[in-house]
């Protein structure tokens, strides 16, 4: 029996926050859509290391689902899902229904601009704009003095750390690296509704990551060479389709030039055919890797 405490207003959640801070303690906010996996519970671990009381956050956010057959098959199981937490060491769970946080005839967004428009933005039209304003929401909620995000989502990442600094949220974001399966691809929890053929052929993401990464190594700096290294390699997947592969600077987001001059991001989106039983829509996945470019020789 798992006694860990669910909480599921806003008020009580700012009153817990109050008792804490009073108390002296820090407290860390790991924000998710629960369907947990060990990505997640690596940010809870990032949090131990940051504060003195962890807190998750479990809310299926329905504003930044662009798809709404997107939203409705997200996976939601929470009986798993708290003993998970508990497992892990989470102390407290905020888990509120979508009226607690959009509540009848709410008008309000925070929306980023430039860092929100490419990639993932372009691609998912009004996503950025549910997740800034539901973490704004949680972060008004939970008033935590830190606040852990995965960089396998790294514009999620930029957006969310501009938006906290733009308002003045006080809160440090703080960015935990990609958890993979030991053949490499990063867990994440669309995975399951990859095919058998498929999951094999995801591995091309991290396959063309790497053959960038070596490349640069290597001494390759131009931006398009290395683009088209990435194209041959997901090209040999028969299931993929690339919805955008870039590279980046990965403090504003802007295309890098030709030549790489310090560290960029790759960044990839790519769809994979369902080829399972059902054949359901397309899987989209997404990755990314910070190219660092030595001195020149
Ligand atoms: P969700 O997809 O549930 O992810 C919750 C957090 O887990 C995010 O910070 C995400 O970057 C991180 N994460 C996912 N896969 C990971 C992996 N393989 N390794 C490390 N971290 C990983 O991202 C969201 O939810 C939502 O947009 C949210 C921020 C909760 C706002 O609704």
């Amino acid at each position: 029996m798992s006694t860990l405490p669910v909480v599921t207003t806003v008020r009580e959640l700012q009153a817990q926050a109050d008792a804490e801070r009073a108390a002296g303690r820090r407290i860390a906010l790991v924000p998710t859509m629960g369907a947990l996996h060990a990505g997640h519970l690596s940010l809870v671990t990032e949090a131990r290391r940051q504060a003195d009381v962890v807190w998750m956050s479990i809310f299926v956010n329905p504003t930044q689902f662009n798809d709404p057959k997107d939203f409705e098959g997200y996976p939601v199981d929470m009986k798993r899902d708290l003993a998970l937490a508990a497992e892990h060491g989470v102390d407290l769970v905020f888990s509120p229904l979508a009226a607690e946080l959009y509540p009848e005839g709410a008008q309000t967004w925070v929306e980023v601009s430039e860092l929100a428009e490419p990639l993932c933005g372009a691609s998912r039209p009004g996503h950025f704009r549910g997740v800034t304003t539901v973490v704004a929401k949680l972060l008004l909620a939970a008033r935590p003095h830190v606040a852990v995000f995965g960089q396998k989502d790294f514009q999620q990442c930029a957006v969310i750390r501009r938006m906290a600094s733009d308002l003045g949220f006080g809160v440090e974001i703080v960015a935990a690296p990609t958890v993979r399966e030991p053949d490499g691809l990063a867990l994440s929890s669309r995975n399951v509704h990859l095919g058998p053929e498929a999951r094999r052929q995801a591995l091309a993401l991290v396959r063309a990551l790497d053959a960038a990464e070596q490349a640069v190594a290597q001494g390759e700096r131009g931006r398009d060479a290395l683009l088209a290294g990435v194209h041959a390699e997901i090209g040999q997947a028969s299931l993929a389709q690339i919805d955008y592969a870039e590279i980046r600077d990965p403090e504003t987001l802007e295309i890098s030039p030709g030549q790489l001059a310090g560290p960029s991001l790759l960044a990839l989106a790519v769809n994979f055919a369902a080829d399972g039983p059902g054949q359901g829509a397309p899987v989209r996945l997404i990755d990314n890797r910070v190219l660092t470019p030595g001195p020149a020789a």
